[in-house]
């Protein structure tokens, strides 16, 4: 390899559904992407999802996860299937790669794109950055008494001060390098415990920060996020706030195809790892017609973090180019036009 070319160590976890369907255009433009700025993507194939679980038994082993650890990021596509029972993939991969790997933010870019005026609105331009830890996710909670007429099941939400700090830490950061206005989401007015701390950490780090905090409860967040979106920049939030109300955005943008992640570790102590927020979408795989943009604009993310800027802008405008000539019909086509707009 020549000396002066720079080389990524990414793990490719396709996962289920539509995940390999889509991952696999994103997969080809990055690597062409590479060809013109002078870098390599040194694939690992990691085969985790439903078949490997129902073949094996196993959803996340150790040594895999230890291999994970050492790369520099991960791409996936989806996990979940309906021949596995619910939580299996989704906590015992999904959500235990975030863990373990600390991705304790969860970004989620939202804006409107040429050619896509689903919100009606040219004022759509936010970024939601969900907390991805903790919340009703850390998966405190339990069932006693089981198919009795006493059952009892609990989720309790689980939020630190380091935890929340942290995150509204780097909300805040962002909100600095864009227009400087955080809103915290919550709900407060019910959730009088986890909101008390929400509300306390943002209102100190907005203050140290120098920037204007605004608040909304979740449910008129929903409400603006339609009616008026230019209210909001950088919204911060707890996770399962977070995890709704970017498939509320996505829809607002032109649907969960567009929509990208990065599940990050802004310390850099480890991988960041990043997927369409998407899941894998059972009812269309297979059929060629899921939209991979929202893996693109994620792969976008992926070598924007790896410090490939230019690249990453190129994947961008490639999208938005194609979607202001109205878009794709099918995964095939969109990754036809994805190449030939990269090729201009
Ligand atoms: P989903 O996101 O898979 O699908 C919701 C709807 O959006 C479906 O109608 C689907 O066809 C459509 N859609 C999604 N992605 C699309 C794309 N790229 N192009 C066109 N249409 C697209 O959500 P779901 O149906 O609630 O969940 C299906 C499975 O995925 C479940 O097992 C769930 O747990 C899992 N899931 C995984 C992730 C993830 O891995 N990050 C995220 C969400 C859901
Ligand atoms: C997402 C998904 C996941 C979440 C599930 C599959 C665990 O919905 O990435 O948005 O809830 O975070
Ligand atoms: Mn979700």
């Amino acid at each position: 390899m020549e000396a002066n070319v720079r080389s990524y160590n990414v793990a490719h976890l396709p996962g289920d559904g539509i995940g390999p369907e889509v991952t696999a255009v994103a997969k080809d433009l990055i690597d062409h992407a590479g060809k013109r700025h002078g870098f390599i993507v040194d694939w690992g194939h990691c085969p985790l999802g439903s078949a490997h679980y129902l073949r094996t038994g196993e959803v996340l082993p150790d040594e895999i996860l230890n291999d994970l650890r050492k790369t520099d990021a991960i791409f996936l596509g989806a996990v979940g299937s309906p021949s596995v029972p619910p939580g299996v993939l989704e906590r015992g991969l999904l959500l235990r790669l975030r863990f373990e790997l600390d991705l304790y933010v969860n970004l989620r870019p939202a804006k409107q794109r040429p050619g896509v005026d689903a919100a009606g609105s040219d004022e759509l331009d936010f970024v939601v950055v969900r907390e991805n830890t903790e919340g009703l996710y850390a998966g405190a909670g339990g069932i006693a008494h089981q198919g009795s007429s006493f059952e009892v099941a609990t989720e309790e939400s689980l939020n630190t001060r380091a935890g929340v700090e942290r995150c509204v830490r780097y909300a805040a950061q962002l909100a600095r390098k864009r227009t400087g206005k955080l809103t915290l989401v919550h709900k407060t007015n019910v959730l009088v415990n986890a909101g008390s701390l929400w509300k306390r950490v943002a209102d100190e780090v907005a203050a140290e920060q120098g920037l204007q905090l605004d608040y909304c409860h979740v449910d008129a967040a929903s409400l603006y996020m339609v009616s008026d979106p230019g209210r909001f920049d950088v919204i911060v939030t707890d996770n399962l706030f977070g995890d709704i109300l970017t498939d509320l955005a996505a829809a607002l943008t032109g649907g969960l195809g567009l929509s990208a992640s990065g599940n990050l570790n802004p310390a850099r102590t480890g991988p960041s790892m990043f997927e369409p927020v998407h899941g894998s979408a059972p009812d269309i795989a297979g059929t060629g017609k899921a939209n991979p943009a929202g893996a693109v604009l994620s792969a976008a993310l992926m070598l924007d973090h790896l410090g490939e800027a230019a690249a990453a802008a190129e994947l961008e405008s490639a999208v938005n180019a194609v979607l202001a000539r109205g878009g794709a019909p099918s995964t095939d086509a969109w990754a036809e036009a994805l190449t030939a707009e990269v090729a201009r």
